[in-house]
């Protein structure tokens, strides 16, 4: 298992998101969530959630750096 998808796994993105991210009745799938437009912000939605995504069900995520790195890696390997 990456460093990346035991970081989404512990913080219970399993959960929400699906095994690897491929969505739930509860939250989007996530697969090429890196590859859409404005996905450069990905880290931020993880990070502080805009009102929205947040009234949803998204929870904000205070990572350290190494994580979070190794969280948007696992989620660009997801496609
Ligand atoms: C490390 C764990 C997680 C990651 C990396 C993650 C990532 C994301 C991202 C990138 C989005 C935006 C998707 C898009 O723009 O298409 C999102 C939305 C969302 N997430 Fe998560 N998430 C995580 C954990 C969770 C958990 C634990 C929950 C439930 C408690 C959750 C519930 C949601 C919901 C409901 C949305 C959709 C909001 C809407 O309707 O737009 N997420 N998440």
């Amino acid at each position: 298992m990456t460093q990346g998808k035991k970081v989404f796994d512990d913080q219970g993105g399993g959960t929400c998101h699906g095994e690897a991210a491929v969505g739930t009745a509860i939250a989007p799938m996530l697969v090429c969530v890196v590859k859409k437009p404005g996905a450069d912000n990905v880290a931020e939605v993880i990070h502080n959630p805009p009102s929205a995504i947040s009234k949803a069900g998204m929870p904000s995520f205070n990572l350290p750096q190494a994580q979070m790195k190794a969280l948007m890696a696992y989620l660009a390997s997801l496609y």
